[in-house]
């Protein structure tokens, strides 16, 4: 191919890559309102297990969600729908991040529990397919990323958002390879985009009381994206004026995140979906790793809660798969209880997660045969989240 055959190649790739996102534009507009959980009779919850470890402890959340809404499935209020084929040999079959007939079964719910999936990448047996989890944030519409970490005794309480379905991984697999000396790849925000998360954000913010939102871009370099997103956070910032706001750029929001003196100021942190994919693996390190971190992606239709980290295909391989920690998925499980309107009882089930998981450790989790297994930790969660004292005993903690 000449050069210019190959920058119209590239131009037309590219052509086609604007249509899609004018066309994800309209979307976004004409979808204004987040669904009414409480105007429902029944509220469909979807539990898709995933592969690896994912329907060990999935199977763990889902059993803490019965026993926690009993008197609402026995009423009809609330509905289980299993989706079994979310698995990375059915997606290779079908060479889809997400199969057809799975994702009308995904779409015929409200809310998903979905245990990590396989992610391909570059040297695995697999074909690259796209995540799983990218896939279904977009084809759902989850724009919103909500990942809490809490350190009570450390004074950290951060809740991120992080925008979910634009920046580098909108058009993470469309990237253009013009030849082989050039590759390209790209970078998308909108301002309806944009604006939704950090709506989001600041309405939080202001809800829950913490009062005070952290922009984080690359502003300074990124000027174009990461400026725009910046520009609307000062826009969004004039309707909250009971919220504080400041603004920091990745570098050094990363370093500042383990300074003890600085680190506990932030409070709800909002950022394009790049940053927060790393940011957040770095903070769940606070509280003990990603094993134990739960993350909602919340869109105005559906909404999807899942653990932050991956399939574990080892564990399988080495036969240690009922040893692995099922907390990520119950806390998983806690935000789609408050995400449906069960508040008090999520708030609750993550008392009793902390207590067990990081203040009482009556069970360890080794992920072998040293420690307990997922079942016996789900079972130490569910009695303590049905003693009689356990709000007694979560304050008895963190003071
Ligand atoms: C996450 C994960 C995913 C992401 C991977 C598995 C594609 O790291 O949920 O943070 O990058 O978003
Ligand atoms: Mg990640």
């Amino acid at each position: 191919m000449t050069r210019q055959e190959q920058i119209n190649k590239a131009k037309e790739h590219f052509g086609k890559l604007l249509e899609r996102q004018f066309d994800r534009i309209d979307m976004m507009k004409s979808t204004k309102d987040f669904i009414d959980f409480k105007s429902l009779d029944t509220i469909v919850i979807g539990v898709a297990g995933g592969d690896g470890i994912g329907p060990y402890i999935t199977e763990q959340a889902k059993r803490v969600l019965e026993f926690v809404l009993k008197d609402e499935i026995d009423r009809g209020k609330i509905q289980f729908n299993m989706i079994d084929d979310l698995t990375i040999e059915n997606r290779v079959e079908h060479m889809k991040a997400i199969p057809d007939d799975v994702l009308d079964e995904l779409k015929k719910c409200h809310v998903i529990l979905k245990g990590p999936t396989t992610t391909p990448r570059a040297g695995d047996p697999w074909p690259n397919i796209e995540s799983a989890n990218v896939a279904m944030r977009k084809e759902l519409d989850l724009f919103a990323n909500v990942r809490p970490v809490k350190v009570p005794e450390e004074g950290i309480d951060w809740t991120f958002f992080r925008e979910n379905t634009e920046g580098a991984y909108a058009l993470g697999s469309d990237g253009i390879h013009v030849n082989e000396d050039l590759a390209i790849d790209f970078t998308v925000a909108t301002y309806e985009g944009s604006r939704r998360i950090l709506e989001a954000a600041f309405d939080y913010a202001k809800k829950s009381g913490k009062n005070k939102v952290t922009v984080v871009t690359k502003a300074n370099v990124i000027k174009t994206t990461d400026g725009q997103f910046l520009d609307i956070a000062r826009e969004v910032a004039k309707d909250y004026p009971g919220v504080e706001w400041d603004d920091w750029y990745i570098d050094i929001m990363t370093a500042k995140l383990i300074d003890p003196k600085r680190r506990t100021d932030f409070k709800v942190v909002v950022l394009p979906n790049l940053y927060g994919d790393i940011l957040t693996d770095e903070a769940a390190e606070f509280q003990g790793g990603v094993g134990t971190a739960g993350s909602a992606n919340i869109g105005k239709r559906y909404a999807m809660f899942e653990a932050i980290h991956g399939s574990a295909p080892r564990m399988v391989d080495e036969g240690r798969a009922q040893f692995a920690d099922p907390s990520s998925m119950i806390r998983a499980a806690a935000m789609l209880l408050d995400h449906i309107g069960y508040n008090n009882e999520a708030l609750k089930l993550q008392m009793a997660l902390d207590i067990c998981g990081q203040f009482e450790k009556k069970l360890v989790m080794t992920g072998r045969d040293t420690g307990a297994t997922s079942s016996e930790f789900a079972d130490y969660i569910l009695e303590t989240l049905s003693s009689s004292d356990l709000e007694d005993k979560y304050n008895s903690y963190i003071k």
